[in-house]
């Protein structure tokens, strides 16, 4: 038995820079067409300058990869440098609110002020897409729900705003997409298939530490409907956030999960296990493409055949490593043959 998928898109990962790029990009770049590449490096994309040479340096590494850019918002954007962005075709601002994850600390304090407003009416005005790490600096469970009341207020204030709750992981923000035409999602393989049990509820596995942190099996299961059925206001964007092994070990870890080996066989069983393979292509290619209102560059076919294969314990970077998400499982599912369209 084959499936087949057409252009694949991961909405939302983290490449990194150098040799941690250099170590990861591939795993993206053999089975998606592009994705939405996160703007949090060391030093952070905060100008269309640099949102330009961190494109560059994927595309010089992987050129059936479309780097979807990103920018990071600080309190200094300005219509100067929006403009210079948009020149640049970079669609996307993100916006994280200070010290709520990795390199977050050039984010903004008070969302809600004056200054951030403008930049979200110029946003809307120039026709950006707002993507937004959802998270208060509340208890670790209430984060993303406590966030809610400033994704709404937002999305009243800017209704011709595409606002984007990245790697939704409660289920009380369904009904936040379901009020409000211009509230859109990504949904982490993650968050659709673990809890905080996966975490800590036997030993603690640091390699499952994320943020927004695993939830409950209700916000699990309710968030695993909204993929299986590919609601139309949900893409998949995986959060594939790789740490080297070293900064999982010590104390505090680092946050984020290595997702990216092995995304596509993992859905297909995910879907398989469900009855739910006819959604598939939505929720991986479609729904972004029409959300995001993508041209790819690049278009591929992947295809995966019934056949097992193990998932490798830990991918090396240098002298150092990195575990992927279910590391040492076997695979049912393999890609067969990847087709490039010129
Ligand atoms: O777990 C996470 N890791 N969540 C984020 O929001 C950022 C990411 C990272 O960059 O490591
Ligand atoms: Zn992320």
């Amino acid at each position: 038995m084959q499936i087949t998928l057409k252009n694949p898109l991961d909405m939302h990962l983290h490449l990194r820079e150098g040799e941690m790029l250099r170590s990861v990009l591939g795993f993206s770049a053999n089975s998606f067409i592009g994705g939405v590449v996160m703007p949090n490096l060391s030093t952070p994309i905060i100008d269309a300058k640099l949102a330009l040479s961190y494109r560059s340096e994927i595309s010089s590494l992987r050129d059936d990869f479309e780097a979807i850019s990103t920018l990071y918002i600080t309190p200094k954007l300005n219509k100067t440098e929006l403009q210079e962005a948009k020149n640049l075709n970079i669609n996307i601002l993100k916006l994280y609110p200070k010290g709520a994850t990795t390199n977050s600390q050039n984010g903004i304090s008070s969302i809600l002020d004056s200054n951030t407003m403008e930049i979200f009416a110029l946003a809307q005005d120039m026709d950006f897409l707002l993507s937004i790490h959802a998270e208060s600096a509340g208890f670790s469970m209430e984060r993303e729900y406590e966030f809610l009341s400033i994704i709404k207020q937002i999305a009243h204030t800017f209704p011709k705003l595409k606002i984007i709750i990245e790697h939704l992981s409660d289920c009380r923000s369904i009904e936040v997409l379901e009020k409000y035409d211009n509230v859109f999602a990504t949904l982490t393989l993650h968050h659709i298939t673990l809890t905080l049990d996966d975490l800590l509820g036997g030993g603690l596995n640091p390699h499952l530490f994320c943020k927004p942190i695993l939830k409950t099996p209700k916000d699990r299961d309710a968030l695993l409907s909204l993929a299986l059925m590919a609601h139309p206001k949900v893409s998949f964007g995986s959060d594939s956030a790789p740490h080297l092994l070293s900064r999982k070990l010590i104390s505090p870890a680092s946050a984020g999960i290595f997702s990216a080996p092995n995304l596509l066989e993992q859905l297909v069983e995910l879907f398989e296990s469900h009855n739910a393979l006819e959604n598939l292509q939505a929720f991986i290619s479609d729904n972004a493409i029409k959300n995001y209102n993508l041209n790819p560059r690049v278009r591929k076919t992947i295809t995966l055949t019934r056949k097992e294969r193990i998932i490798p314990s830990y991918i090396p970077v240098g002298s150092d490593s990195i575990v992927p998400l279910n590391a040492g499982s076997t695979l049912k599912w393999s890609i067969q043959d990847i087709s490039r369209e010129s």
